[in-house]
């Protein structure tokens, strides 16, 4: 069976564009694939991050993957640090990735911006981290969004070259799934800026946890345009808020934007807008409600992060064992 790994960074609250963009769909290849989930926490660790916050995130993203339908029976769902296999592969790969394809990456310019030379080690390695995560487990398949499509290339890269250079067939060149029927939620208050975590107004988002109130307030002061709701998809064009909250009623209904435009054309927004908060609260509801039990039993949670790290050891391990004898390492 094919194999998928894919990984999210505990670093904020989750909202419904990770939901819509990723994490639904992750759900959903559970069906098809052997699938491994990781709470990249070492990955967290490039940036700044209180470590009080930090052990909280881990393990409440950890609950919120489950509520959102993760099953943790069916795939395997753990916390990255719990595995030493990460990081001792990422050096082992460290050794054999050129500096010239981490200088090509272009999150690491962003990230970094002007003070490179202040930049964290690991800010520029985070590349070779990730191919790391992905081959522990000879993942064939990597659920991600357009933005980590670079650093899969590299993964790619590194795979080949290592098997390459041993004269080996060790690694697959995993498969980027680049998530293309995934929606890309942009930001309530514009609708040319991503839906992100890191946007100082919580306005600009739905989180996962946010209740019905919360919910149809967010919508009705989500920025729109004059217009009434188009007939046609076409409509959208050049009005990219209207466009996004009509992707929104899509996504969580499931259906086509032009079936939400049968369904709304002609309407006022203020109509539109009170039927997309009452969906997503239902829709949102049922999540909300789980995540909240499991965080009432921490202790749950962190067993079956314990339970899947122990599975992704024993895929793992034998993997870095493997590839130490390739490299020359001297086992006893
Ligand atoms: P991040 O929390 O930014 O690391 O993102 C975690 C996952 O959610 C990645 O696979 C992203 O591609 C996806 N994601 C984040 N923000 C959005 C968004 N606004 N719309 C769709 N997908 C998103
Ligand atoms: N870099 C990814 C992101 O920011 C998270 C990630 C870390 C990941 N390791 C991974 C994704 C391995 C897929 C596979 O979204």
């Amino acid at each position: 069976m094919n194999r998928i790994f894919s990984g999210i960074q505990p670093t904020a609250k989750m909202h419904i564009g990770n939901y819509l963009g990723a994490v639904r769909h992750w759900v959903r290849l559970q069906d098809s694939f052997d699938a491994i989930f990781c709470v990249v926490d070492l990955h967290a660790l490039t940036q700044p991050q209180d470590p009080a916050e930090l052990r909280q995130a881990t393990r409440e993203l950890a609950a919120t993957l489950m509520a959102a339908g993760i099953n943790p029976e069916r795939s395997i769902l753990f916390a990255q640090s719990s595995v030493a296999a990460h990081s001792e592969l990422a050096w082992l790969f460290s050794c054999v990735a050129p500096l010239g394809w981490l200088n090509r990456m272009t999150q690491f310019k962003e990230k970094a911006g002007k003070k490179r030379e202040q930049a964290m080690l690991g800010l520029y390695s985070y590349p070779v981290l990730m191919a790391a995560d992905i081959l522990a487990y000879l993942a064939t398949h990597v659920p991600v969004g357009e933005d980590q499509k670079q650093h899969l290339e590299l993964t790619r890269e590194i795979a080949g070259s290592f098997n390459h250079r041993y004269g080996v067939e060790m690694f697959p060149l995993p498969e980027p799934q680049i998530l293309g029927s995934a929606t890309r939620v942009m930001s309530l208050r514009d609708g040319s800026a991503k839906m992100s975590k890191s946007d100082a107004s919580d306005y600009s988002r739905i989180n996962m946890t946010d209740d019905a109130d919360t919910i149809a307030q967010k919508f009705r002061k989500a920025k729109t345009d004059p217009e009434p709701l188009p007939s046609e998809p076409d409509g959208l064009e050049g009005r990219p808020e209207a466009a996004n909250l009509v992707t929104i009623f899509a996504a969580l209904s499931d259906i086509s934007t032009a079936d939400v435009l049968t369904r709304f054309g002609g309407a006022q927004f203020s109509t539109f807008k009170s039927e997309l908060a009452d969906l997503a609260a239902s829709s949102l509801a049922p999540i909300a409600g789980e995540l909240r039990r499991l965080l009432d039993d921490p202790d749950y949670v962190d067993g079956v992060l314990r339970d899947g790290a122990a599975r992704a050891r024993g895929i793992a391990d034998p993997v870095i064992a493997r590839t130490q004898e390739i490299m020359g390492i001297h086992r006893v």
